[in-house]
C-alpha cells in the first residue's frame, strides 16, 4: 500500500522541460529574467491586476506590501485569530501591533462584523484570509472598509483558482498575496507572488523588493529588503501555472472524493461551496459538530492508531506562545474561532491521493465517528 501524503506536489514531464531550459539557458541578457517577467505578467492577467511581483516567499510578499503601505510602530492591523502564523508575522516585523479578529463558524474566515468590532483610530489595514480555499463576504468587507477607511490586504495563499461572484482570489483589496511552498496547489519549492492595481504602490514595492535601488540607476537611495525571485524557481511557476486548471480540478476531486463517500453522515463540516463561490480547496478540512464530542487531539491520535495522516486545524494564534499563550484572554475575545479550531482538522490533499487511499481515509474517519472518539 502506498503511504498517504498530507501535501504534495504534480509534477510533470512538462515542468521538467521548461526547469531545464531555464537551467540551461537562463542565465544571460533578456533571458535572464525572463521566466521571472513572464509568470508575472500572466499571473497578473490571470487575475485581472495590473501588476505581479514574485518574491521568496508568501511571508516575503505580505511584509513588502505593509511596508510600501507605511505600515509600523504605533499602527494596528487586524487578522483572523485562525489563520497560519505567515499572515500575522509581518506585521511583527514592521512593528505595528497585530489585533486578533474572531472567525466565521461556516466558512472560518474573518466577517464585516468581527473586523468592524476590533476597530480603532489606530487600525491601518485588516489582512483577510481565505483560508483553506474559502472565501469571505467580499463585497461586505470590502464596503466596511471603504467606509472606516481601512486598507484591505487579501491573503489569498491558499485559495489560488477559487472565485467568488465570478471575481478570482487575488482580485480583493488593494493587494493580495499567494504562496507557492511545497505543499501549495501550485508549487516552485519555496516562492511567493504580491498582486497590485496602483501604479505609485507597485513602484514602492518594487523598489524595497531589491535593495532600495532607485529605479534605473545603481545607487541603493533606502536600506531596505532582498526579496528578489530567481528564474528557475519562475520557472517551475511558469509550468505549473499552465497546468492550473488541472491542478485545481484535482484538488476539488480529492474534496468531493471525502465528501462523497461520507455523505449519509451527520455532523460533519468541511470546506463550504455556497452559492456564488468555487471553492479551489488547497486543503479539505473538516469541524466536527459539537454534539459528536469529537476533539482535533482525540481525532488525531485515533486516525494515527490507525495509520492514517492528519493535521490539527490552525491553532488561534493568541493561544501560541508566539503571542504570548494568551489562550484564556482569546478565547474570551474570539469564542468561535477557539471553538472551530478545537473541533477540526485537515485531512490528505497530496497530489498523490487516489481513491483507494480515499477509500481508507473515508473508513477511518466513518470509524472514528461510529465510536464518538
Ligand atoms: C494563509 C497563509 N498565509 C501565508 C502563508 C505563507 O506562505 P509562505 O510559506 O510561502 O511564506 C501561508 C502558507 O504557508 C498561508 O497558508
Amino acid at each position: 500500500m502506498m503511504e498517504i501524503y498530507m501535501s504534495g506536489p504534480w509534477i510533470t514531464e512538462h515542468e521538467e522541460k521548461v526547469v531545464l531550459d531555464a537551467v540551461r539557458n537562463g542565465w544571460y541578457g533578456e533571458k535572464a529574467y525572463w521566466y521571472v517577467e513572464t509568470f508575472e505578467r500572466e499571473f497578473a492577467a490571470w487575475h485581472g491586476r495590473k501588476y505581479a511581483l514574485m518574491t521568496p516567499n508568501c511571508t516575503s510578499a505580505i511584509h513588502l506590501l505593509l511596508a510600501a503601505l507605511g505600515i509600523g510602530p504605533g499602527d494596528e492591523v487586524i487578522v483572523p485569530e485562525c489563520t497560519w502564523i505567515a499572515s500575522a508575522a509581518p506585521i511583527t516585523y514592521q512593528r505595528a501591533k497585530t489585533v486578533f479578529a474572531d472567525i466565521d463558524p461556516e466558512h472560518w474566515c474573518l466577517t464585516p462584523e468581527t473586523i468592524a468590532a476590533r476597530i480603532t483610530p489606530q487600525t491601518k489595514a485588516v489582512i483577510v484570509v481565505d483560508l483553506y480555499g474559502n472565501m469571505p463576504d467580499w463585497d461586505g468587507i470590502t464596503k466596511l472598509c471603504a467606509e472606516r477607511g481601512i486598507v484591505a490586504i487579501e491573503d489569498s495563499a491558499e485559495a489560488l483558482g477559487s472565485l467568488y461572484k465570478g471575481v478570482r482570489a487575488g482580485k480583493f483589496g488593494v493587494g493580495s498575496v499567494f504562496s507557492f511552498h511545497r505543499t501549495k496547489t501550485l508549487t516552485t519549492g519555496e516562492g511567493g507572488m504580491l498582486l497590485l492595481d496602483d501604479d505609485k504602490l507597485f513602484e514602492r514595492c518594487k523598489f524595497l523588493r531589491d535593495h532600495g535601488r532607485a529605479p534605473g540607476t545603481w545607487y541603493n537611495t533606502e536600506v531596505t529588503f532582498k526579496y528578489m525571485p530567481f528564474n528557475m524557481q519562475a520557472a517551475l511557476g511558469y509550468a505549473q501555472f499552465q497546468r492550473i486548471n488541472e491542478l485545481v480540478e484535482r484538488k476539488r476531486w480529492i474534496w468531493r472524493g471525502y465528501k462523497s463517500r461520507l455523505v449519509d453522515l451527520n455532523g460533519l463540516l468541511w470546506n463550504p461551496e455556497p452559492s456564488g463561490v468555487t471553492n479551489s480547496v488547497w486543503c479539505p478540512a473538516v469541524v466536527f459538530d459539537e454534539g459528536l464530542g469529537i476533539t482535533k487531539e482525540d481525532a488525531m491520535r485515533d486516525l494515527g492508531e490507525m495509520g492514517l495522516p492528519s493535521r490539527p486545524f490552525f491553532y488561534p494564534l493568541s493561544s501560541l506562545p508566539a503571542f504570548g499563550s494568551r489562550g484564556e484572554w482569546g478565547q474570551q475575545q474570539n469564542p468561535i474561532s477557539y471553538s472551530v479550531s478545537s473541533r477540526a482538522i485537515n485531512v490528505p490533499s497530496a497530489f498523490t491521493v487516489d481513491d483507494e487511499q480515499l477509500d481508507r481515509m473515508a473508513g477511518g474517519l466513518r470509524k472514528l465517528i461510529s465510536s464518538g472518539s
